[in-house]
């Protein structure tokens, strides 16, 4: 089992190259087989949760080629399967949008139920909810979702609550249905806009992504297309709270600042000095941060994928800071592993108190889940002595060269796998 080993304490300076959007590149990936021409997408983050949906793509029958670390052909005219394995969404939640991929297409797409993931119950009714007002018949048959049509019809669509799987699950299938898609109370994120203009290079025809309202006229084919992802906000606001924390400055490049206003203003709030460039964000702590109130909300409030990250940041901080957690209700584990490094928290419910400290001290702690796990690695290394991070699989689900980045900007981080490699890094760092 692999582990990070930290040694915390020093601020983290420079520069970091920011990827391409994990969980826009997973809905994207889906979406590329809606056509039988040859689809080139570039920027793809080489994170392990791509390489499982690029590998269940393939497994149903698909030609996926690699062509460098980032850019991706996939090709779907060889699909003899629409049965998604349970291993597949097993590994990764969103292999439940070949589901609206595969309906949009061939009208039929069969994928094992997603189990329960670690930060709260996630339902998947509205997904089913769109599929059905699209014409589809969707049954849960042996632990499957089952969706067939005959052919879909657009529809007007109202989601009862705003979720960003099913609105782009939807958008999918109805861009291949006969006549106009309406769907109302939609999300707004950035991934949701970057599927719409992806599928609009393929021909397809989305209008309002971005909006609370999006409208589809279906098209009976798509095309081929060649396509670049856009750069992950998730992790740039991930390097911009590790240069908060460390009392550190850190220009993130290559990301588009207005993805990342709701994270600019909570870094702003707490005193950090922030400097937006084009396609670049300086953040520079140059003392002690200052309490704060935050509450996770659907974009463009400030993101549930952040909230770990805040809230290492917020235990280091002067005076009581509270947090709100209203997309997931079981966020909060990382805060009994935050605990054990020092800091003072209470948790009622769906709320966070926060009482600063001046200081957190290195312990052994375990990743619950991808975000809350680099947030822990934050926390390393804003803490006083060495930070042992177990269950790292997480982080690797969703970034890539994690540790070599923070090493870039000066972090004492690395993984290891045996005792001897840990006694190693404490001999190199002692
Ligand atoms: C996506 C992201 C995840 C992020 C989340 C919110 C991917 C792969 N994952 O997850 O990292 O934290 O958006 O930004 O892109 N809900 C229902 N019924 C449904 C679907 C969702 O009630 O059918 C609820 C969920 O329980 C949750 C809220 O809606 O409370 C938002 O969920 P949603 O936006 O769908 O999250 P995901 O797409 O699963």
């Amino acid at each position: 089992m692999e582990q990070y080993i930290i040694k915390g304490g020093s601020p983290l300076v420079g520069e970091v190259e920011i990827g391409g959007a994990k969980n826009a590149a997973l809905a994207i990936l889906a979406a590329a087989i809606m056509t039988d021409d040859t689809v080139l997408i570039d920027n793809l983050p080489d994170v392990n949760d791509i390489n499982v949906m690029l590998e269940a793509i393939s497994g149903i029958g698909a030609t996926v080629q690699r062509i460098d670390r980032h850019t991706v052909k996939i090709n779907g005219t060889g699909i003899h399967d629409l049965n998604i394995e349970y291993d597949y969404i097993k590994k990764i939640r969103a292999s439940y949008y070949l589901l609206g991929a595969l309906l949009g297409k061939y009208k039929r797409s069969e994928v094992a139920l997603p189990g329960g993931c670690n930060i709260g119950s996630r339902p998947i009714d509205q997904h089913l909810k769109g599929f059905r007002a699209l014409g589809a018949e969707v049954d849960i048959d042996h632990g499957k979702i089952v969706a067939e049509a005959e052919h879909l019809l657009g529809t007007h669509l109202y989601f009862d609550v705003v979720t960003v799987g099913a609105t782009i699950n939807v958008m999918m299938a109805a861009a291949m249905a006969d006549g106009t898609t309406i769907m109302e109370n939609v999300a707004k994120e950035p991934h949701v806009v970057d599927v719409a203009n992806f599928l609009n290079s393929m021909g397809a025809n989305i209008r309002g992504a971005g909006t609370d309202v999006i409208k589809i006229k279906g098209v009976k084919s798509l095309h081929k297309t060649e396509y670049s992802i856009i750069p992950d906000q998730i992790e740039a606001g991930t390097f911009m709270f590790a240069a908060a924390a460390t009392q550190g400055d850190v220009t993130v490049l290559n990301v588009i600042p207005k993805h990342l206003e709701a994270t600019i203003s909570k870094l702003v709030d707490i005193g950090c000095e922030v400097e937006e460039f084009d396609d670049a964000v300086r953040v520079v702590a140059k003392r002690r941060l200052k309490n704060t109130q935050v509450k996770t909300l659907p974009y463009p409030g400030y993101p549930t994928d952040m909230q770990p990250q805040i809230g290492v940041a917020l235990a280091l901080s002067r005076g009581t800071s509270t947090i709100t957690e209203s997309i997931f209700e079981n966020r909060f584990k990382y805060l009994d592993e935050l605990a054990r490094m020092g800091a003072v928290i209470k948790v009622e419910g769906s709320s966070a108190t926060i009482e600063g400290v001046e200081r957190l001290s290195g312990a052994r702690v375990s990743a619950p889940d991808l975000r809350a796990g680099a947030a822990l690695c934050i926390a390393g290394l804003a803490a006083d002595g060495i930070t042992i991070v177990d269950d790292i699989v997480y982080i690797q689900r969703g970034y890539e060269r994690f540790e070599e980045k923070l090493r870039d900007i000066g972090g004492l981080i690395e993984r290891v796998s045996s005792e001897k490699d840990i006694q190693k890094f404490r001999l190199k760092v002692s």
